[in-house]
């Protein structure tokens, strides 16, 4: 379990805070989805989320603090919370090592350095690239594959790593539907096995159906906190900036033509 209590965080060299008062947690196997308009600090969170704003990047937080597991982590080294808590930063192509020949190498470097044996490491990485659909790209150099591959990539990275915590900054940004069908399905899966995830996301379809609560964030302020149903259902979320799922659309198109909700399905 992860939480944030009445958290408040300024970047490096400005005097003013980007996030206020945030109230947030992660309990185990649980998904949260986190959306709100460009620059509405979900990047931001998610860094702080992960323990690397101020703890990498600098800043400071202007209020509260963040726990993991009962345990408070102001003050603690950096690789404190690398094996507590996954990140995929929302430009993965930045995150692939640089040091790796081939995508196999780059999935396998993370349970490698936990110390994993080099059969669970490789029983690992052959399970993470299986879920994503990438195996043919496994002996592929990750410098020369595509956007959406190298996303995939990444995300196949941080599953084989299977954090109790992972924070997700716009997983599915550069990935066609298949592509962000199975990452649906790999999420779901981690969550399963009790992994807490935070996946800030524009594609409100994925994450209907697929969190349990989502959260909307507007000027780095909490608006909305509630059932992914609910939430992404109110009235507001055009306001905010968020597309409306396709499932609420048609719903409300539907209704305004007069049309019986029951003849039509999604
Ligand atoms: N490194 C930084 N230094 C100073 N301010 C920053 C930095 N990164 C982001 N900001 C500011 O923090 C605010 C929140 O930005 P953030 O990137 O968290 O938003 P976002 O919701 O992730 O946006 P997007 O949907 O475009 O990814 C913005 O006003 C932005 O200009
Ligand atoms: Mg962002």
């Amino acid at each position: 379990m992860l939480s944030l209590r009445g958290v408040g965080y300024r970047y490096a060299g400005y005097s003013t805070p980007v996030l206020h008062d945030i109230d947030l947690t992660l309990a185990d196997g649980e998904i949260v989805g986190l959306v709100g308009a460009n620059e509405s600090g979900k990047s931001t969170l998610c860094l702080v989320t992960c323990g690397l704003a101020p703890g990498s990047i600098g800043g400071a937080l202007t209020g509260g603090g963040l726990v993991i597991d009962g345990e408070p982590m102001a003050g603690k080294p950096l690789h404190e919370f690398s094996t507590r808590v996954g990140i995929g930063f929302q430009n993965p192509i930045t995150q692939l090592s640089g040091v790796t020949g081939s995508v196999f190498e780059e999935v396998a470097l993370g349970p490698m350095n936990l110390g994993l044996t080099q059969r669970d490491t490789v029983e690992r990485t052959k399970e993470a690239l299986a879920t994503l659909g990438i195996e043919h790209l496994a002996e592929r150099e990750p410098r020369r594959i595509s956007g959406g591959q190298g996303q995939l990539v990444v995300i196949a990275s941080l599953l084989a790593m299977r954090p109790p915590h992972l924070v997700l900054d716009e997983p599915t940004a550069q990935l066609d539907p298949e592509g962000t069908r199975l990452v649906g399905e790999a999420l779901r899966g981690l969550a399963a096995n009790g992994t807490a995830l935070l996946v800030a996301e524009h594609k409100t379809d994925l994450l209907d159906g697929l969190c349990r609560r989502v959260i909307v964030l507007e000027e780095g302020r909490i608006v909305l906190d509630g059932p992914a149903g609910a939430v992404l259902e109110d009235e507001r979320l055009i306001d905010w900036g968020v597309d409306l799922p396709a499932r609420v659309r048609l719903a409300r198109a539907t209704a305004a033509a007069g049309i019986d909700p029951t003849m039509v399905s999604v």
